[in-house]
């Protein structure tokens, strides 16, 4: 089966078009993926109704494109999946309601995708990883360790309690003047800078608990910031280092009380770690999760970075799973700016 994915939840106008064998492998043929973030620079982060006039303005073209590049034709779709949240409310509007179009128009099914899902069962897509697996979602909005046992299946072990791990590298990068999107630069900075000079907290780490909570550190690098202005660039590079040592170690160390949870709570299920979200792009956390899952003995699966960050083949594919179980959706569905797993 061939899936048309549409993915409008933020600042990315997406689409792509995701094949599905019988055995259940997929693959890719083809992604197109639009940032919009020279749109929103001026204003220092993403500003939802602009995101979702945007999309309006381009989301046609970007799926003209998906189809010419995949050389196929409306006929060759067998469904139309998009993402219906969560994310900024105007953008799904658009993405979810073009599906909904198409779908009609065409009389094909609609997937009323949740993006969360989306980035769940990508690396099915990518590494063909069965279920059950144990996932780190890191993305701009959510950071949670997730128990994957199938489509539609999912047990939450822990989450943040206040911001996600992607917004904290957007603020700190907000803080220090640095471009958007703030996770690439404050990697880029860091990679220059001492992780030692700076020493900044670890919140809960200490607690037995697979929680997180990075506002305290946020704050801290804020007052850090303060006490050093005027900011060097060697200023700059080294609290971007510091500030990624320590959600580094806090990341790697969740992981691996997340890991020794799954051996003792659920032995039957294999070991291995799946890493979705903007943030999994990171390599410096990406690294340290290795180590962790090394020395756990466990499997590590990161999908490559541009289907770590937003993009439709993500969606084109939970859209697959979800057809390929018999799990389509009315044209009532609804766009939701609030949809946990
Ligand atoms: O999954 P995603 O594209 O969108 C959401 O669903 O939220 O994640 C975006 C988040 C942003 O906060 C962005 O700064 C972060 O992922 N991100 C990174 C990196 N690339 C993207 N954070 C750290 N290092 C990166 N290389
Ligand atoms: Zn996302």
């Amino acid at each position: 089966m061939r899936i048309l994915g549409i993915e409008t939840s933020c600042d990315e106008t997406a689409a792509a078009i995701v094949a599905r064998d019988e055995a259940g492998r997929g693959s890719i043929v083809s992604n197109v993926v639009r940032s919009q973030i020279a749109e929103h620079v001026a204003y220092g982060g993403v500003v939802p109704e602009l995101a979702a006039r945007s999309h309006v303005t381009h989301l046609d073209a970007i799926i003209r494109r998906a189809m010419e590049e995949a050389g196929l034709g409306f006929e060759d779709i067998d469904a139309i999946a998009a993402t219906a949240g969560p994310g900024l409310i105007g953008g799904v509007l658009v993405g979810l309601t073009t599906a909904k179009a198409l779908a009609a128009s065409l009389d094909k099914p609609l997937i009323a995708v949740n993006h969360l899902e989306a980035h769940a069962l990508t690396a099915r897509l990518t590494d063909g990883v069965a279920f059950p697996y144990l996932m780190l979602l890191v993305s701009g909005g959510h950071s949670q360790f997730v128990l994957v046992r199938g489509v539609g299946q999912y047990a939450r072990w822990g989450t943040t309690i206040d911001d996600a791990l992607g917004e904290a590298f957007d603020k700190v990068a907000k803080l220090l003047d640095l471009p958007m999107p703030g996770g690439p630069s404050v990697e880029r900075e860091a990679l220059k800078g001492d992780p030692k000079r700076l020493r900044f907290p670890r919140p809960l780490l200490g607690e037995d608990r697979l929680d997180f909570s990075f506002s305290g550190l946020k704050t801290a690098v804020r007052l850090k910031a303060e006490a050093l202005a005027p900011l060097s660039d060697a200023d700059v590079a080294d609290i971007c280092a510091g500030f990624q040592a320590a959600v580094t170690e806090i990341v790697a160390r969740r992981a691996t009380a997340a890991l020794q949870r799954l051996g003792s709570d659920a032995p039957e299920i294999p070991p291995v770690l799946v890493v979705a979200g903007g943030v999994a792009a990171n390599r410096a956390i990406g690294g340290a999760l290795r180590d962790a899952a090394d020395r756990a003995g466990a499997r590590l699966v990161i999908p490559p970075a541009a289907l770590c960050t937003d993009n439709g083949a993500m969606v084109a594919w939970a859209g697959a799973e979800r057809l390929a179980l018999g799990l389509v959706d009315g044209f009532d569905a609804p766009a939701r700016a609030r949809w946990p797993l």
